[in-house]
């Protein structure tokens, strides 16, 4: 038998197709828009990843034998508002994970709702790119469209709805809602007053690695794939991506690189960070897990390579970097505002440090630097809780760099353990519909038979302890911009 997992990124759909054994035949992606209609706004329009999901559907799968597609599901970017009609019409673009607009929502809901009665109830604070505060910016700017809702999903959503004609969604994917009970895996009918929102405009809730129907008969047909073709709930990307590299089991850490970084780390038991900096969230094989994420991670280096520098050549701009350790520049990532730590929406990039004698090389540097230095802010919150880490999977654009790799093992001071497919999402989708079918009896056996560890990168004495220094001089770079950027947001 064959399984498609599909994950429904921001910059593009990545799809690939695994036979039972584990084995990758194909992959395909295709890319579509992202808009910024506003500084620190961002949008996508749902029928674009539906479009280029089904053309991905048919390159994906032209050369194997279709009889054999026996299960298809998803890790799909979290948090993005879609809203359909009663005809099933999106009603306006989906509101995406690293939009900030909903800064005084999230204020209303942090400050006057409160912290506490936001973690009773979902275990999680507001945040501008979650769920729930989309929903109270629709209801004040846009009354006529938060009037016409007859269905709330996520982006993956989406498409299972367009697929399967059920309207679900998983554990993991729901809990960055704000509107999901996240310890009890159900939703929040608290949270559903708070936003006015009907409890039934809601998706159903499945485990991720549930059966959730069969793919309609006419795309059956349309593709060629059997009318028994199950499709599963599948995940949020990261915790997809945490299936893709076998991050299944107490106290292990995945790392992912892509448009956003993350940090997640798996607990078997329901955990909440009492200062609220990481989030709680439900994980895809029936625990749950801790996860620091910051908004620009490899889309700070395509940014600073492709949009600045104009290039296309990630490898050769790395080439000439050499002195590890030793760069005088900083480079702050919050090109879209920042989440986990700061969760501050007005903080926005910067460099800091040259001189004269700066060259393109210590810019080039100090960015892949910066997003490694942000990611060591998550690290430190989780040490903060007890939680002992030595080594983490990678996986996403950035992980195909090894010197990137090297240098977050340095910053991080983690082994870093290289998989032999780093297309976390796609793969862990590809699992979680095998598992719905019945080809592995858990999450756990899959990722445990499937997934392979090629390599590792350890930090090295030396240069960690050299970036230990350059961390505790970053660290005090973001307190001390703070009121800058928000001044440069009056
Ligand atoms: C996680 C988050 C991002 C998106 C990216 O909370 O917002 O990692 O899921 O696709």
């Amino acid at each position: 038998m064959q399984y498609i997992g599909i994950d429904l990124g921001t910059s593009s759909v990545k799809l690939l197709l695994m036979d039972g054994t584990g084995k990758i035949l194909n992959t395909v992606s295709k890319n579509y828009g992202l808009s910024f209609p506003k500084p620190g706004w961002s949008e996508q329009n749902p029928y674009d990843w539906y479009n280029e999901t089904i053309e991905g559907l048919k390159d994906l799968t032209k050369d194997t034998d279709k009889e054999k597609i026996a299960g298809i599901s998803f890790g799909g970017q979290m948090h993005g508002l879609v809203i359909l009609d009663e005809n099933d019409e999106v009603i306006r673009p989906a509101i995406l994970w690293n939009d900030g607009r909903t800064g005084d929502e999230c204020a209303y809901l942090n400050n006057e709702i409160g912290k506490d009665k936001l973690t009773e109830y979902t275990g999680n604070i507001a945040f501008t790119g979650f769920t729930a505060p989309k929903l109270l910016w629709l209801k004040k700017h846009e009354p006529d469209n938060f009037a016409r809702i007859k269905r709330i999903m996520l982006p993956k959503d989406y498409i299972a709805y367009r697929l399967s004609g059920v309207h679900c969604t998983d554990v993991s994917d729901a809990s960055g809602m704000l509107l999901f009970d996240v310890k009890n895996r159900r939703w929040s009918e608290e949270m559903c007053d708070i936003c006015g929102i009907d409890i039934a405009m809601l998706p159903k809730i499945y485990e991720s690695y549930e059966k959730v129907g069969v793919l309609k008969k006419e795309l059956a047909d349309e593709l060629g794939f059997p009318e028994i073709c199950v499709i599963a709930a599948g995940a949020g990307d990261n915790a997809a991506a945490a299936v893709g590299t076998g991050t299944v089991g107490e106290g292990m850490c995945n790392i992912s690189l892509g448009t956003s970084g993350t940090i997640f780390i798996t607990t078997n038991e329901y955990k909440v960070d009492s200062h609220n900096a990481l989030h709680s969230f439900a994980h895809a094989d029936g625990s749950y897990h801790l996860m620091g994420c910051m908004l620009s991670a490899a889309s700070c280096n395509k940014w600073w390579v492709s949009d600045i520098l104009g290039s296309d050549d990630y490898i050769e701009e790395q080439k000439k970097i050499t002195a590890l350790g030793d760069n005088r520049v900083f480079f702050l990532p919050y090109l879209m505002g920042e989440r986990s730590p700061h969760n501050d929406e007005n903080a926005r990039g910067a460099f800091v440090g040259m001189s004269m004698d700066t060259s393109r090389e210590d810019m080039s540097q100090a960015v892949l630097e910066g997003v490694a230095f942000a990611l060591r802010d998550s690290l430190e919150v989780a040490k903060a809780l007890g939680i002992n880490l030595t080594k983490t999977k990678i996986c996403g654009g950035g992980a195909k760099s090894p010197l990137w790799k090297r240098i977050i093992a340095n910053v991080l001071g983690l082994t870093v353990e290289v998989i032999k497919n780093e297309e976390g999402p796609a793969l862990g989708g590809a699992i979680l519909a095998a598992v719905a079918c019945g080809e592995y009896s858990n999450v756990k056996e899959a990722a445990d038979k499937i997934v392979e560890v090629v390599d590792t990168v350890a930090p090295d004495k030396e240069l960690s302890e050299k970036y230990d220094r350059k961390y505790k001089q970053f660290k005090k770079l973001y307190p001390a911009l703070k009121p800058v950027y928000s001044m440069l947001s009056e």
